[in-house]
């Protein structure tokens, strides 16, 4: 049998080992991985000496604007980024303009999506209190999950209630689909916004004061109670402080099926940055005091925390550099500086590359279903392939990004390792840190091959069952 593409002389890594290896590629899928002499022939040949071979990450939270907000990024943009980055799948989040979360709207941004993607994505859908009803249609037209705000941010797409909260997780619960969960409490941040205003404050760490760690605490607690008792899966976006680990860590020990994510600028940035980056720090979560890096980091090595996503929220300078923070728009781009930002941890000693790999890779791939088909390289798994130089020393500059956003809190920051070709499905979409023009449009969406495993169903009979069944008895007619 002949190859397409066969890579050879690097280092192949998997979340448990490095080994040098080739790796045949057949029609978008991994052929074979083992000894340059057992690889078949080849159509093209890739050296890949002193480079290491990774699956490429896969990025579960990423806001790549469309439609709506197409002056901070789109899809052709956002995933030009997310092919400089190594990243070879991302999940795009449903606070556009219409929000994701009927099924017109879905359609809508897969016909966008599949037209301007050059990786494969996944799409959310919006579950708000209205729109609940819409659950069965939005799993129908291809979600790879839901995404619930419990905290108001960029969108303003408005909080459920606990009671919508509640329904809105029995109705997804026997989907077997997760639900991401914007993870502070609303009224707690809004009194206290209101407040910090009131007192004139409008300095950047006004935003950390506005949104303590309690919101994430009391969201994640409160979630983590509605979950045990529907059944649902939730995945924690963007953890933050150390606090909000302990009603993780308690509803993991509970069985509660909660996953969570961390992003970059929490495990690297801290209160003392924002005096030097002012609004161009602000985001959903804060960026908190530097004492909650080594919790985070070591969640992650415990498991608590099961992988590394962005968070990718592109804006443009204008709306990111205003003298009251209050007014400046949260979040900045982050698809295509997570790999060589913790790529130099993992040079510094920090972690292994093969947790790296778990992190990126493998633990989303299996909280979402698509695991061994994404995440690894073995036989049998899409060709998504992130090969990296992890010697290359290099300053990131916001200029040079892909994004239509060129504005990060990680301008001029040294950093060691850098992506150097980026595969999807068999298919160069970065060669050499360029940008293969005609993968424009090669992204597929990945909803088509997730397998959930079957949901376990919790207190169906006290839940939305009991709404439509008449007790024994009962004639059914109000007295
Ligand atoms: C995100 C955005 O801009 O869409 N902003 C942010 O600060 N993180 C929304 C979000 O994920 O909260
Ligand atoms: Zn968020």
């Amino acid at each position: 049998m002949k190859a397409d593409l066969v890579i050879h002389g690097g280092t192949v890594v998997t979340d448990a080992s490095a080994f040098p290896a080739s790796v045949a590629v057949k029609d978008g899928r991994v052929l074979s991985v083992g000894a340059r002499e057992a690889m078949p022939e080849a159509a093209e040949t890739l050296d890949a000496t002193g480079l290491h071979v990774l699956p490429g990450a896969i990025d579960v939270h990423v806001h790549f604007r469309e439609p709506g907000y197409t002056h901070k990024e789109d899809f052709g943009t956002g995933t030009a980024a997310a092919a400089f980055g190594g990243v070879t799948t991302v999940f795009d989040m449903p606070n556009v303009i219409p929000p994701t979360g009927t099924a017109e709207a879905l359609a809508m941004k897969h016909k966008l999506a599949s037209e301007k993607a050059h990786v494969d994505y996944g799409l959310y859908g919006l579950l708000g209190e209205d729109t609940i009803a819409h659950v069965p249609d939005l799993v129908a037209g291809g979600v790879i999950g839901f995404k619930l705000y419990m905290g108001n941010t960029f969108g303003n797409t408005p909080s459920p209630s606990t009671g919508g909260m509640l329904e809105a997780f029995e109705v997804v619960a026997p989907t077997g689909k997760r639900v991401s969960l914007h993870a502070e409490t609303a009224s707690i941040m809004a009194r206290r916004e209101a407040r910090l205003r009131a007192a004139g404050r409008k300095d950047p760490l006004a935003h950390l004061a506005a949104r303590p760690a309690v919101v994430a605490v009391e969201a994640v607690a409160r979630a983590a109670i509605l979950s045990e008792w529907t059944g649902c899966r939730i995945h924690v976006l963007h953890i933050s402080s150390a606090e909000e680990l302990r009603p993780l860590r308690e509803a993991k020990a509970r069985g509660v099926d909660v996953t969570g994510e961390t992003c970059p600028q929490y495990l690297l940035l801290g209160a003392e940055d924002y005096g030097r980056l002012g609004g161009v720090i602000r985001v959903n979560p804060p960026v908190r005091e530097a004492r909650n890096q080594a919790p985070l980091w070591a969640a992650l090595m415990d498991g608590t925390i099961d992988m590394i996503a962005t968070d990718h929220a592109p804006h443009i300078p204008d709306e990111k550099v205003r003298d009251d923070i209050f007014t400046v728009d949260c979040g900045f781009p982050g698809v295509e500086t997570q790999m060589p930002l913790m790529l130099t941890e993992v040079a510094a000693g920090r972690m292994s590359i093969s947790d790296y790999v778990g992190w990126t890779a493998v633990a989303p791939a299996k909280c979402w279903g698509l695991y061994p088909r994404k995440g690894v390289l073995q036989p049998g798994a899409d060709a998504d392939i992130a090969i990296v130089d992890l010697g290359h020393h290099w300053a990131i500059d916001d200029r040079k990004l892909q994004s239509r956003a060129k504005i990060t809190p990680w301008h001029g920051r040294a950093v060691t390792g850098l992506p150097v070709h980026t595969l999807v499905r068999g298919r160069f979409v970065m060669k050499d840190r360029t940008l293969v023009e005609s993968a424009r449009g090669w992204g597929r969406s990945v909803h088509t091959i997730q397998e959930m495993p079957k949901p376990e169903l919790r207190n169906p009979d006290s839940t939305m069952t009991a709404i439509v069944q008449k007790p024994d008895g009962a004639s059914g007619v109000a007295a």
